[in-house]
């Protein structure tokens, strides 16, 4: 399967290598937290140094590491580590760290000029917080002041980097477009995609997800359940 993301790698990675900061814009399920930072870990331009990935939760960060050691067929800890509140899991042999917003800040006071660090990214940008916001500001005069050769780059499906440039400058911006997949909403009592009923649940569709198996959203109407059928379709079933 091709991961969305792949698709502007090669972008990704020139602007990477000729660019101290840029940003990369693409929808969920295109592979930016578990896909692409193992195709970076390789690049010239890291120097052999770490990578470190910044995620706002600690359960996504404990996850988003877990999956990407097992896609390398790894145990968490080897190659890819993570490092959250109370719980470590980093060794001599780890590139990829990935942590939560008040552990990069810890680290950055602790060593002011991220030895050993070649890349930092920001995952779910568009979360904003003020630890992350913080951390964002600490790495650029990181970059600024000590380490030129440090990049950073920003990750989100829906940032408006627009306004994001207005405060950091003329920054490259990456658009992945993803995939779209047809769908096709219906009213029933019944799942089409599956034998679920309707019982006992409320709420209006109020759009679709991405691809994947069976989710729920809500919205403004309340929540709605979107089951994918047995062929390519995204099935959107609202219970009235
Ligand atoms: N732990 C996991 N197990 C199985 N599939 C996963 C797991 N984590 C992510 N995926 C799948 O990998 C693809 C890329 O996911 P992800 O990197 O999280 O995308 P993004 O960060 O762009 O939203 C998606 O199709 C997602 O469903
Ligand atoms: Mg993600």
């Amino acid at each position: 399967m091709k991961f969305p993301v792949l698709e502007v790698l090669d972008d990704l990675q020139v602007a990477l290598s000729n660019n101290p900061l840029v940003i990369l814009q693409a929808p969920p399920g295109a592979g930016k937290s578990t896909i692409l930072p193992l195709e970076l870990m390789n690049e010239s331009w890291l120097k052999k140094q770490k990578m470190l990935m910044l995620e706002p939760r600690r359960l996504a960060a404990k996850s988003v590491a877990q999956r990407m050691a097992s896609l390398r067929g790894e145990s968490i800890g080897d190659s890819v580590g993570y490092r959250v509140r109370f719980d470590t899991r980093v060794s001599d042999k780890t590139i990829l760290e990935v942590v939560t917003e008040g552990i990069l800040t810890r680290m950055i006071q602790s060593d002011n000029s991220l030895e050993g660090v070649g890349l930092v990214i920001f995952d779910e940008f568009h979360e904003r917080s003020l630890q992350a916001d913080l951390a964002l500001a600490l790495c650029l005069q990181v970059q600024q002041v000590l380490r030129p050769d440090l990049r950073i780059l920003i990750m989100s499906a829906t940032l408006d980097a627009e306004a994001l440039k207005k405060s950091l400058g003329e920054i490259p911006v990456i658009t992945s477009e993803g995939k779209q997949y047809p769908i096709r909403a219906t009213t029933s009592k019944n799942c089409i995609g599956c034998s679920e009923s309707a019982s006992g649940r409320s709420g209006r569709c109020v759009g679709f997800l991405a691809r994947g198996g069976r989710d729920t959203t809500s919205g403004r109407s309340g929540r709605a359940t979107f089951f994918r059928s047995s062929c390519t379709h995204l099935v959107c079933r609202s219970f009235l």
